[in-house]
């Protein structure tokens, strides 16, 4: 096996022949703070044990090939046929493109290979994630450990493209793993836990474009200046209360500032009636609190519960309503990579 040497990406330049790497980056949810974050709130965001693999291989010849194998089962339009794949292998081939001119390999071949198991298109950070999966194995197999700051950096290069105007919340939780609190531009804080929270995440089925549903946030803002300022404090009282819970252990105070959080996202249209009934159906089966998480639009809920047991029975009565749950829990590590 090719040995790989990593030098910093202060000191370095890359190497003349590009090695075998392997990355892998979690998936994530937002405890509160989502859209608000965008026009300058904080946010508390989970990394979650939902991976994109990336493998990176040199090749013969020129330029870089990229495939992907990612669930595309939810995406169906009205068609009934699933997106054209070409669209979703755009962003992943600019995040490899920009990270080969960042450490200066353009010319190097390579053959870019992504695993999503996380759903796409359902607020869990599919993109962000399989975007510094491919930053960092890029990287690395040019012989250059990036810095998670210079991941996060050129991280916006696909997200832009893909969601408009991102906070960058989204890739700081894939990178930096374990609970952060985020605000713009780059302000990344990890918030220690007494314990870990018992969270179920689960998946209304209905899939968004984050895009057009964070624009939207943005227009209203822009008309209704008032209300919005009146739901930006909020939401600042909302995410230091929900990193305050989470440090002290405190579940009943952080399922309220949830579905205080929930209320606030309702009322700036992000939800969607199948999401809001899966919501009330986890509260009355036993949930601390519940929300949306991430764009909206429908994609998923997370639910939290006072116990694993309570979890279960919550899962199996959600799957009962038509949603797809997923039993969830914190990823620490982040973005890794290493030679393949
Ligand atoms: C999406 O996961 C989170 C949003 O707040 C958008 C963003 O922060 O970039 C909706």
């Amino acid at each position: 096996m090719p040995q790989l040497h990593s030098r910093s990406e202060e000191s370095s330049h890359p190497t003349s022949e590009p090695s075998p790497t392997i990355a892998r980056a979690p998936g994530k949810i937002i405890l509160s703070g989502e859209h608000f974050v965008v026009l300058g709130a904080p946010a508390v965001a989970m990394a979650i044990n939902l991976y994109s693999q990336v493998h990176v291989i040199p090749k013969n010849g020129s330029g870089l090939s990229v495939t992907a194998d990612i669930p595309l089962r939810f995406l169906a339009g009205k068609s009934g046929n699933p997106p054209d794949p070409r669209e979703l292998l755009l962003p992943l081939q600019m995040a490899a493109e920009a990270t080969l001119k960042q450490t200066g390999s353009i010319d190097h071949a390579l053959q870019v290979d992504v695993e999503c198991e996380i759903p796409v298109a359902a607020g869990l950070g599919s993109s962000a994630s399989t975007t510094v999966a491919i930053i960092s194995a890029v990287a690395r197999s040019n012989g250059i450990e990036m810095s998670k700051k210079k991941i996060f950096q050129l991280g916006f290069v696909p997200e832009n493209f893909l969601h408009g105007k991102p906070s960058g919340v989204d890739q700081a939780a894939c990178i930096y793993g374990g609970m952060i609190q985020f605000s713009r531009p780059s302000n990344v804080k990890t918030v220690r836990l007494k314990k870990d929270p018992v969270l179920l995440v689960c998946d209304t089925g209905i899939h968004h474009m984050t895009r057009t549903l964070v624009g939207g946030v943005v227009q209203k803002s822009k008309k209704e200046k008032k209300d919005f300022q009146n739901y930006l404090a909020k939401v600042r009282e909302i995410s230091s209360g929900v990193a305050r819970s989470l440090r002290e252990g405190d579940d009943e105070d952080l399922g309220t500032l949830m579905n205080q959080n929930h209320e606030l996202l309702r009322k700036i249209g992000v939800s969607h009636p199948k999401l809001d009934h899966l919501v009330e159906v986890a509260r009355r089966a036993g949930a601390l609190g519940a929300k949306l998480t991430g764009a909206g639009g429908g994609g998923c809920v997370i639910v939290l519960s006072p116990s694993r047991g309570v979890r279960d029975r919550i899962a199996r009565v959600l799957r009962r309503e038509g949603g797809t749950p997923y039993k969830i829990s914190m990823d620490t590590g982040g973005v890794e990579s290493r030679p393949a």
